[in-house]
């Protein structure tokens, strides 16, 4: 009997990590993940996949990870690279398409983006090229490609621009773009076009184009805006280029310059459905319409249900935050040591760091973190505005403003490793020892200029980290508090 084991690549991505979700959710295959960094993936769920770690830039681990399986799933892209991304994107399906006829997989399932090579953005131009490489031996492996336009759910890049721009900014002045005809489409049901793709009765290559119904993104901010009670006066210039619009995204949503230009440059031309594949092949899925995907989205957000974001990964060559869990390198540090006498365990400050940032901030200082998130932001770095996925839970690989988590020893330690712009490397490391908490910021300067910095600083980080430690270990106090009540 042939074996149905399937294989997600960028299990530990935006749409990765929902897709792996739903697979075990259903119950009926058995799933390995490829992942470049298994620390990303999550104990529960580690406990029910086999785990593959590679990368598809390096073809032993490409043929271990697809070793007996049955289906593939593609979802991987090489977008936050600094060299070009288009060429590595070739590069990255061309050995994985070699290595699932190698390994005898039936199918390579591929989610990319809708529109058409002739008019399409240098984003959607790879995606499009991916499919092809992809598709480009028929006789030896079938492939079906799903195409997809903007998806909207909690955490998708698309949806936080949508939502903050409608809770942010009453009236608008909008460019020519805002009024492009697109197809966004759900995230949920985007999972069910992924999920029916293993056992669709069909033996040749497919495109399919996924979407709900004809909207602008104009009309997609009107509506949203609707849907969250508010009334938003849109008003159209005829010039404002996509460098422009891009500058504003990032001025109002948690979008880096990167991505906010791939979605300007994406919409500004159409990018609306080909064919008829999908309510042919795959007439069960009903698509919600972009009303229903925004109260969804905005229900698992007000739950805090969010189980990935847009920054959960880098689309670099290599995982943003591998092999960045020791900092023993550093040369300079500021080290705080705050005994805790007075009933705390080291499980409760532990709790307690992890809820630092996003909406609850960084405490008494706060001001500090927010220009410093200010000036990271207007020189391209992603600021304050990533927040943070969940209130209280973290996890090796989340973004928490300008960090990302890059260790959590449960109860013991967190380990920040800082993506703010720097001259140098950064971390903030919350050792919970048994008796105190040993915080302690890491640095590695880059030459003169990273030394400067870290010295000019030094006062606001006396203010600032001295207060951090102190009120982690207090607040731990109020937490463990709580969680008695709640006994
Ligand atoms: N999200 C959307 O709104 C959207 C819309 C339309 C289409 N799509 C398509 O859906 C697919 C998945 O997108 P996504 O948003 O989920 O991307 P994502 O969140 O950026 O995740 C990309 C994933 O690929 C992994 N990865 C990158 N390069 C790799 C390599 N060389 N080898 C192995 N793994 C690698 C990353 O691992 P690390 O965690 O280690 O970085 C991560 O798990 C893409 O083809 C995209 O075009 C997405």
């Amino acid at each position: 009997m042939p074996s149905k084991k399937i294989l997600i690549t960028g299990a530990t991505g935006y749409i990765g990590r929902r897709l792996t979700h739903r697979l075990l959710e259903n119950g009926s295959y058995e799933l390995r993940l490829m992942v470049r960094n298994r620390r990303k993936v999550q104990v529960a769920v580690a406990d029910e996949v086999e785990i593959a770690e590679g990368s598809t830039f390096d073809q032993p681990s490409l043929a271990k990870a697809l070793a007996e399986v049955d289906t593939a799933f593609y979802l991987i892209h090489s977008m936050g690279t600094d060299s070009d991304y288009r060429d590595l994107d070739r590069e990255s399906a061309e050995n994985f398409r070699k290595a699932c006829i190698a390994a005898g997989v039936r199918r390579i399932v591929y989610l990319g983006g809708l529109g058409v090579k002739e008019t399409a953005s240098k984003h959607l131009l790879s995606r499009i090229e991916t499919g092809e490489v992809l598709s480009a031996e028929p006789d030896k492996i079938q492939v079906i490609w799903l195409r997809a336009g903007i998806i909207i759910g909690s955490g998708s890049a698309s949806f936080e621009i949508v939502r903050n721009l409608a809770q942010k900014l009453p009236v608008m002045i909008t460019p020519r773009w805002v009024r492009t005809k697109t197809q966004p489409i759900a995230i949920r049901d985007v999972l069910s076009y992924l999920e029916k793709s293993i056992a669709l009765d069909y033996d040749k290559d497919l495109v399919v184009d996924i979407g709900t119904e004809k909207l602008s993104f104009q009309e997609m901010m009107k509506q949203a805006a609707e849907v969250m009670g508010l009334k938003r006066f849109l008003i159209p210039v005829p010039v404002l280029s996509p460098r422009l619009s891009s500058y504003w995204l990032i001025l109002f949503t948690p979008i880096p310059y990167r991505l906010a230009s791939a979605l300007v440059e994406g919409l500004k031309s159409e990018t609306v459905l080909q064919n008829d594949h999908a309510s042919k092949y795959y007439p069960s899925i009903k698509p919600l319409s972009f009303t229903e995907s925004v109260e969804k989205a905005n229900n698992a957000l007000e739950q805090n249900q969010v189980l990935s974001r847009w920054c959960d990964s880098s689309g670099e060559k290599a995982c943003d935050i591998k092999d960045f869990d020791d900092p023993s390198g550093a040369v300079l540090r500021d080290v705080r040591v705050v005994p805790y006498g007075n009933g705390e365990t080291a499980k409760d400050v532990f709790e307690s760091a992890c809820e630092l940032g996003g909406p609850k901030g960084w405490y008494k200082y706060n001001i500090f973190w927010k220009i410093r998130g200010f000036l990271d932001k207007v020189t391209g770095g992603y600021g304050l505005n990533r927040g943070r996925r969940l209130n209280r839970e973290l996890r090796v690989g989340d973004a928490l403003d300008f960090w990302k988590v890059a260790d959590i020893r449960e109860g013991k330690r967190l380990l920040l490793y800082a993506q703010m712009k720097l001259p140098g490397q950064a971390w903030l490391e919350f050792d919970c020892q048994p008796e105190q908490l040993v915080q302690t910021a890491h640095f590695i300067p880059r030459g003169i200029l990273g030394r400067a910095y870290w010295y000019s600083i030094v006062p606001i980080h006396n203010l600032v980290f001295d207060d951090l430690a102190r009120t982690v270990v207090r607040s731990s106090k109020m937490l463990s508090g709580q969680a008695g009540e709640k006994v």
